[in-house]
């Protein structure tokens, strides 16, 4: 059965969509009557004449495979493409990437992989789903959304019309995404067939690549648009593009909801809170990080296990990582003169967590010899894009105002994660490896405390406060899911 996605790259049509040209090696000259039809049917005035030729393309695999002139074969697509990434794609994609991982745990190092018959044959059905879905992506007469969804982070991912809108006007491009997308999954699909799980491994990051440039241009654009400095200089600021740039998350949002924050008691003095975070259940390891889409972050880090610090633990379950902060407002304090530092360094960020005041100076070092792009998201006032070409650039910036946890990646390196928890207060802080954290000078009172976790959320709690003594305020993350 000859592949829809070979046709369409195969046939060509003028300018006025009268002809068809078939290079294959089969007569297809029964097929043609129906396939014109259909490309005179789809042109709307509108239409994008690649719908056009996707369906015919479609049409003519099916139609010329059955030998038969039958012209009643029509696509209903139903599902949306949001439904098509959230039910096949991003499944498939999980399922596959979590088959092959190298988890660094407590215990030791855990080589991930599919080793049965079952194990193969369960993952062969993901990487089915995963190739087929490409043609899926290419059926004209799909939904970017159901009717009536609305983005989740308005301002910062378009809207399901705007998406549409972007992918018919130039659909020419988001065919050439999609097919970036299908030539690794098909390439992912014969590692399973030849139960290759060295091939399957390394094109999980070329997978994520090909994932995320459909997003950055249809989903997030405004989290694009940082031209690469070519010539080496000083740090190259990319001036805000009209769209505020972020990517969707699921990072649960943290901040000073002052709403729900009790009156602070006017008590006089201050105090002390200390308190540990727990993370309870078995703990997650943590996977090595796939540097090969970027050989220079492999060859800098060649030998060295570095990993994805997303849930980093103590063996007794101490959490790090965490970003605890009062609720509230408070009286006015000095902004410390010191600037908060963040390195990168071996192609990851450090600290991958770290707290800022509003109006901190904050900078960013890149100590690779290479280049890195930090690119905010999930932010609408405190946005930056820039290029750090030369190894030793610094980036320095000034949160404007409380944002929550901002969030700052690399462009180049999808891997590399940061989150800063910008506060207008000073009692906030991280917790190490021994899940600790302590706010000192805390007006005494009853306060709201927050705990906040990429991976697991929100906790908060009331804590008293008495002038010179130490309060506790413990944290217990549930079983990881
Ligand atoms: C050719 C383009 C394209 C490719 C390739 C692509 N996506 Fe998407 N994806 C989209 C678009 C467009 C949306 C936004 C739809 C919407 O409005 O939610 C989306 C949304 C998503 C969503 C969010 C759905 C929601 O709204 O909650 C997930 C998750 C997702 N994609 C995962 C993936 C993964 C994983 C891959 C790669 C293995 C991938 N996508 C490849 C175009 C693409």
């Amino acid at each position: 059965m000859t592949k829809p996605e070979v046709i369409v790259r195969e046939y060509s049509v003028d300018g006025d969509g009268q002809s068809m040209v078939c290079l294959t090696n089969v007569d297809y000259s029964d097929s043609l009557t129906p396939v014109r039809r259909v490309l005179h049917q789809s042109r709307r005035p509108t239409a994008p004449l690649r719908v056009a030729v996707a369906v015919a393309a479609a049409v003519c695999a099916s139609a010329c495979s059955n030998e038969s002139s039958d012209s009643s074969v029509s696509f209903h697509p139903t599902a949306s493409i949001q439904d098509l990434m959230l039910s096949v794609v991003d499944p498939a994609a999980d399922a596959i990437w979590e088959s092959v991982a190298t988890i660094v745990t407590h215990e030791g190092t855990e080589e991930r992989r599919p080793r049965t018959d079952e194990d193969w044959e369960a993952l062969r059905h993901e990487a089915v789903r995963l190739v087929e879905a490409s043609n899926l992506m290419l059926m004209g007469g799909r939904d970017v959304a159901r009717p009536g969804f609305r983005s989740e982070h308005p301002g910062i991912e378009l809207e399901p019309e705007e998406v549409q809108e972007l992918i018919e006007e130039d659909f020419e491009t988001w065919t050439r995404l999609v097919n970036d997308y299908h030539s690794v999954a098909v390439s992912m699909f014969e590692a399973v067939q030849n139960r290759d799980a060295d091939r399957l491994f390394d094109e999980g990051g070329p997978l994520d690549v090909t994932c995320e440039r459909c997003h950055q241009r249809y989903w997030y654009p405004g989290a694009t648009g940082a031209p690469m400095p070519s010539t080496v200089g000083p740090d190259t600021p990319v001036p805000p593009v009209a769209a505020p740039a972020a990517a969707p998350t699921d990072v649960p949002t943290a901040g000073a909801d002052t709403s729900t924050a009790p009156p602070l008691a006017p008590m006089g003095g201050t105090g002390t809170i200390e308190g540990h975070v727990h993370l309870s259940g078995e703990l997650p390891g943590n996977p090595i990080i796939r540097m090969g889409v970027d050989p220079l972050c492999a060859q800098l880090t060649e030998g060295k296990q570095i990993v994805q610090e997303s849930v980093l633990t103590s063996p007794d379950g101490s959490l790090a990582n965490v970003f605890v902060r009062l609720q509230g407002t408070f009286p006015e304090t000095p902004v410390p003169d010191e600037p908060v530092v963040i390195d990168q360094q071996d192609c990851v960020f450090i600290p991958r967590v770290v707290g800022a005041r509003a109006g901190q100076n904050v900078q960013i070092k890149n100590s690779d010899p290479l280049l890195h792009n930090l690119n905010t998201q999930t932010t609408t006032t405190n946005r930056f894009n820039v290029g750090q070409p030369v190894q030793g650039m610094v980036y320095e910036f000034q949160p404007v105002e409380e944002d929550g946890m901002l969030r700052i990646r690399c462009d180049l390196h999808r891997w590399m994660t940061e989150y800063i928890g910008v506060v207008a207060h000073p009692y906030f802080a991280t917790t190490d490896l021994t899940g600790t954290f302590t706010l000192t000078d805390v007006p005494a009172g009853i306060h709201t405390i927050q705990a906040w976790h990429e991976e697991y959320g929100i906790l908060t709690q009331t804590v008293t406060v008495e002038a010179d003594g130490v309060a506790t305020a413990d944290f217990t993350y549930p079983e990881a899911p």
